[in-house]
């Protein structure tokens, strides 16, 4: 959700902070701007959409210079613009934030009776006016922005650049994450590391409230007490960074048919000869009386089929909340909660709030992250990193089937501590899941077969989704996977409720996708698939070779795939709910990797 790079360089920095931006690109792609600092003299470039807008600008008017800060925008505060892209200008200061400045109203009415008015609809405008006020009332550069860091309410990352200053850049965080990088007589600043990997593979991250003062040779960072404190220098592992597409034509298909090497690669960060070993300090389960899951999105059906393992397999109560709505709740966390986060960005800003709202108040804070430096992983007592590798299309998919397997992993560890799981069992579902990358491969074989399917649901208006049991929360997710990147409306719902209510949507032209493989509660499935097709509904029946040996005739189209034990049919069936919804944006010709009005890292409310 926006995406912020600095650069004080030793050779020109517009390719540079162009190529840090493309790497950002997945946080926000309704503009871009670059600012530079040139012979001391500072400028600006700005494009609304995509950043080849402003690649293209860049080559009819240069902009030169060695030091800069860049920006790709997903809007908040006024529409996708160019005069709402950033860099945000005012005098002698250019701006680039991601975050939301909640009192920019507040500012605004006192900086006009300064005398400085706002050129643009935006929140971030105030942070370049209120600074160029502190510097017109005499204050250096830095001491202007710090001044101005005071006084703002919200979520920021910011970094600042200044007129007649080469070897300069301030940085603040606050609710939102910044990576310092550091060269040989270069520094850098990104919203992430993956921004700053051609530059540096020497990351400091900021920490909450912490203010940054960067020339070429130091780094000064001062906490949000104004000490000078010392943060650690560490080293990213490249391959970790890497952002290209390996010969697929989208980020999201690459991400998808990765999925058998990173479950292999999840898997194995847990398993060992003797079971599931979880990193220090672990989760004693036997002391867990009830779990609380929070997550957004695709994050949050992650959860909500973990409700379904832990329930079962554990014997454990499990509440599954939607992050945006939970603090407001004011859910009481009594004693023996375990209280559990889901995130593949690990910086959702509702997400962290909820984290937020149950510390000192769960027993512990545990957390399933895919980046393990974000701020929810740094505020939990145990991360759990998924070994999902950068998720770059914004449509989530590999990070959802990892979340899946460190959710199951913990839901076994919980019903082995609880006594609820024999060791035999433990040892059986094992050997299933390490079989499960090689399944998933033989799955990935049936992609001709989605495509195809995918042609006719391109033709729909409506698509619905039907699951029973494990195969619900696999329906929603097919459902929220087919409409964010297709823009098909399309609803989910659990296949015995549909009597109530949702059948009435049911006709000819509404295809349904039922998610049924031949497990325990098939038949049920099955009878709701028959009340649909009298109805005259389409069904494109997900099942397995038993289960369409069943049913299959019946249905309008059937797609057909590998056998697994039923408690593993999440994992799996995340595939055909990915791939339907890639085949159908491309026959509709979306764009995949960036669907309108999304980003990825909501770091907003
Ligand atoms: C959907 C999708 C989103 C995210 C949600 C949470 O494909 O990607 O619904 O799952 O925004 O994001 P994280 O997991 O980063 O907290």
């Amino acid at each position: 959700m926006c995406g912020i790079v600095g650069i004080l360089g030793k050779h020109e920095v517009a390719p540079m902070l162009v190529e840090g931006l493309r790497r950002l690109e997945y946080r926000g792609y309704d503009s871009a701007g670059i600012a530079t600092v040139n012979d001391g003299v500072l400028d600006r470039r700005r494009a609304v959409g995509k950043l080849v807008n402003l690649s293209d600008l860049l080559v009819h008017q240069p902009l030169a210079g060695k030091s800069g800060i860049g920006h790709t925008r997903w809007a908040t505060h006024g529409g996708p613009s160019a005069t709402n892209a950033h860099p945000h200008r005012t005098g002698p200061v250019a701006v680039v934030h991601n975050g939301i400045i909640e009192n920019y109203k507040d500012l605004r009415a006192e900086l006009a009776k300064a005398g400085i008015d706002a050129e643009t609809e935006t929140d971030t405008e105030t942070v370049a006016m209120l600074t160029k006020l502190h510097i017109d009332q005499g204050m250096a550069p830095v001491d202007a922005a710090f001044a101005t860091v005071e006084r703002l309410e919200g979520a920021f990352a910011l970094a600042f650049l200044f007129d007649g200053e080469g070897d300069l850049m301030v940085a603040a965080r606050k609710g939102s994450p910044l990576a310092i990088g550091h060269g040989e007589g270069e520094m850098f600043v990104g919203s992430d590391a993956i921004a700053l990997a051609p530059m540096t593979d020497q990351i400091t991250y900021l920490e909450e409230g912490d203010r940054a003062v960067l020339t070429r040779t130091s780094l000064e960072i001062r906490d949000e007490a104004g000490r000078l404190v010392n943060r650690d220098q560490r080293t990213i592992r490249m391959d970790a960074a890497r952002v290209d597409k390996a010969g697929h034509k989208h980020f999201m298909s690459k991400e998808i048919a990765e999925q058998p090497t990173v479950l292999a690669g999840a898997l194995s960060a847990y398993l060992t000869q003797s079971g599931i070993a979880l990193p220090d300090p672990g989760i004693d389960f036997t002391k867990v009386d009830r779990l609380t899951m929070v997550a957004c999105g695709t994050a949050y059906y992650a959860c909500f089929t973990a409700k379904y393992w832990f329930e079962q397999l554990a014997g454990l109560p499990v509440e599954v909340d939607i992050a945006s709505e939970f603090r407001y709740r004011e859910p009481p966390i009594t004693p023996g909660t375990t209280a559990l986060f889901v995130s593949q960005s690990g910086e959702t800003a509702d997400t962290l709030a909820a984290l937020r709202y149950c510390a000192g108040k769960a027993d512990s804070i545990v957390s399933v992250v895919n980046v393990p430096e974000s701020s929810i992983a740094r505020e939990s007592d145990l991360a759990l990193p998924i070994h999902a590798g950068v998720e770059i299309g914004v449509a989530s998919t590999k990070a959802f089937t990892c979340q899946l397997t460190v959710l199951l992993l913990l839901a076994l560890k919980a019903a082995q501590a609880r006594g609820r799981l024999s060791d035999d069992r433990l040892t059986g579902i094992l050997a299933d899941l390490r079989a499960l990358p090689g399944t998933f491969n033989a799955a990935l074989d049936r992609d001709h077969v989605m495509k195809e399917v995918s042609q006719d649901l391109a033709k729909a208006r409506d698509i619905l989704f039907l699951g029973r049991g494990l195969m619900y929360p696999l329906a929603l997710e097919g459902a929220l996977k087919l409409k964010e990147i297709s823009y098909i409306h399309a609803e989910a719902y659990a296949s015995g409720e549909l009597k109530h209510g949702p059948i009435a949507l049911i006709d000819t032209s509404v295809p349904v996708v039922v998610m049924a493989p031949k497990d325990s509660l098939f038949e049920k499935t099955i009878s709701n698939m028959q009340e649909v097709m009298a109805r005259g509904g389409k069904v494109v029946l997900v099942t397995d070779a038993a289960g369409a040996a069943i049913a299959g005739d019946e249905a309008w189209k059937t797609i057909i795939l590998p056998q697994v034990p039923e408690v593993l049919s999440p994992l799996l069936y995340a595939l055909p709910a990915q791939l339907l919804a890639y085949h159908t944006a491309i026959a509709k010709g979306t764009d995949v990797d960036q669907p309108r009005n999304l980003a990825k890292s909501v770091t907003v409310e």
